[in-house]
Parts: structure tokens; C-alpha cells; sequence
């Protein structure tokens, strides 16, 4: 079983988007995935159609393994299960007993599913460190702009001072506008320098935004466009690099 995060310290660069994504496509492929939604705004769990409600509430999840299988909803979709999101989690920062409460709790889901996604909400947390000890590959959306790479250069460095060498880290950059000169400098420039990039990237396309109107995600109804291929590229460039993996 891979565990993969979805995680940037920074909110809005796409992270949703490439959950809800990325959960669909790896389900569709056959795989058996289960998307964790662990941010209060719910954001998955409404593009999911899923209500954003845990009996009990996130303490319960942490701390019980039948309250966690209890949780976990069908989706529309084969082989894709769903962990809402509730408005308890804003408070997991405080109900979490030690770094790895988290990966204990998902230790029972074992055997169930081939992957478990986690979006992940913003900030860098005690819940966030849970994350980091959870997970054995993290995929991080980048917005190409200097600050946004200032960041990411900050959290590469907070991995390699806390000595998590166990967690694959895959930036990708995302809502690229190929029209902006900066985008394109960037892009072009920036793989180089920090290699793990992976190769593939997201456009800023209105399809992606599309997502919330429709509340489903982007290759169920628009599955010839651009973004929608990029994301079945990107899946296939996340999964091979799994591949080189020891399971988590
Ligand atoms: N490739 C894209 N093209 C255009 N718009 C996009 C793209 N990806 C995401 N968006 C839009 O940008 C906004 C933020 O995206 P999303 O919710 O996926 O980001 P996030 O990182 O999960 O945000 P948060 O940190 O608040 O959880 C949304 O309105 C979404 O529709
Ligand atoms: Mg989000």
C-alpha cells in the first residue's frame, strides 16, 4: 500500500484539484484508493458529492479502527472510497497523542486499498508532522512564481534537517499559464536545479475551475481536454516513480 500526501505549506495551488484527480484516474487504472479528506473546508469531499460529516468526529477516527472503516463512504466511482472531510478536524492538531498517531490509524486500512491519498489542508502543523510520518511519497503542486519556489526550497530543506528521507518528495508544477514569461522561465529553467520536479505540469485551464460546478471530477465530463490528459500523464509519472519504492 502506497500512502501518498497532497501537500503544500502554501493554500490555493492546487492540491484539491489534484486529489480529487489523481484519486479518480488510479481508481479507474484498477487500483483500490481511498481519498483521506483531512481539511475542514471539505473541498474533496463536496466535489465527491460526499456529505462532510464523521460520527464521532476526527478524534474518534484517530483512536478506533471500526470508527475509521465506519467512516469511510462509497463513491459514484469503482474501486474509489471516500473519508470525508468534518469540521472537527480544524481541532486534530490537539487530539493527536504523538507523531504517529496518524499512521497508526491508518495501519487497519492495510490490505483494503492499493493507495490511500490524503489532501491535505494548508500550513505546516502538528497535524502536518503526523502527515510527514504517515506517508511514504508526497506530491506538492507548485504555482511557478518566485515565492512559491522560495517556499518549496524551504520545505526541502525542513525535510533534509528532520531527516525524512523516507518520504518521496514530487513537486509538480501546477496552473501553469504558458503565456506569462515568468511561468516559462521558470518551467523551463527549474528541473534542473531541484531534479525530483517531475516533468509533467498542470495548465491554468478553465475545465479545472469547471470541477466545482459540476462537482465531479475533470475526466468524467471533460475527458479529451488539455488538463485532463495532463493529469493522466501525471499519474502515470507519479506511479513509476512509486514503483522504485519500499511500500509504506
Ligand atoms: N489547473 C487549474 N486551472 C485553473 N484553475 C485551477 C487549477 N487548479 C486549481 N484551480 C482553481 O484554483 C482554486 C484552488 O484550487 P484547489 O482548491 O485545488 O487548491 P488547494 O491547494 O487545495 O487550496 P486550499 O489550500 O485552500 O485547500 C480553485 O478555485 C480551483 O478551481
Ligand atoms: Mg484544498
Amino acid at each position: 500500500m502506497n500512502t501518498v500526501a497532497i501537500y503544500h505549506i502554501k493554500g490555493g495551488v492546487g492540491k484539491t484539484a489534484t486529489a480529487v484527480n489523481l484519486a479518480y484516474l488510479a481508481a479507474l487504472s484498477g487500483q483500490r484508493v481511498l481519498l483521506w479528506d483531512l481539511d475542514p473546508q471539505a473541498a474533496s469531499s463536496f466535489y465527491f458529492r460526499v456529505k462532510p460529516k464523521v460520527k464521532g468526529g476526527g478524534k474518534k477516527l484517530l483512536h478506533s479502527d471500526e470508527a475509521i472503516f465506519k467512516a469511510i463512504k462509497a463513491s459514484d466511482y469503482e474501486n474509489l472510497d471516500i473519508l470525508p472531510a468534518d469540521f472537527s478536524y480544524r481541532k486534530m492538531d490537539h487530539q493527536l497523542e504523538n507523531k504517529k498517531t496518524l499512521k497508526r490509524a491508518l495501519e487497519p486500512l492495510r490490505g483494503a486499498y492499493d493507495l490511500i491519498l490524503l489532501d491535505c489542508p494548508p500550513n505546516i502543523t502538528y497535524l502536518s508532522e503526523n502527515i510527514f510520518r504517515a506517508c511514504n511519497a508526497m506530491i506538492i503542486p507548485v504555482i511557478p512564481t518566485i515565492l512559491s519556489l522560495r517556499t518549496l526550497e524551504q520545505l526541502i530543506d525542513y525535510f533534509q534537517s528532520k531527516d525524512m528521507s523516507h518520504i518521496k518528495l514530487m513537486p509538480f508544477f501546477s496552473i501553469v499559464d504558458s503565456r506569462r514569461q515568468l511561468h516559462k522561465e521558470i518551467i523551463n529553467s527549474l528541473p534542473e536545479k531541484i531534479p525530483m520536479f517531475l516533468k509533467t505540469y498542470i495548465p491554468n485551464a478553465s475545465e479545472v475551475e469547471q470541477m466545482g460546478v459540476r462537482r465531479k471530477p475533470l475526466s468524467v465530463f471533460a475527458n479529451a481536454s488539455k488538463p485532463s490528459k495532463a493529469y493522466c500523464y501525471l499519474l502515470a509519472e507519479i506511479m513509476g516513480r512509486l514503483k522504485e519504492l519500499p511500500e509504506a
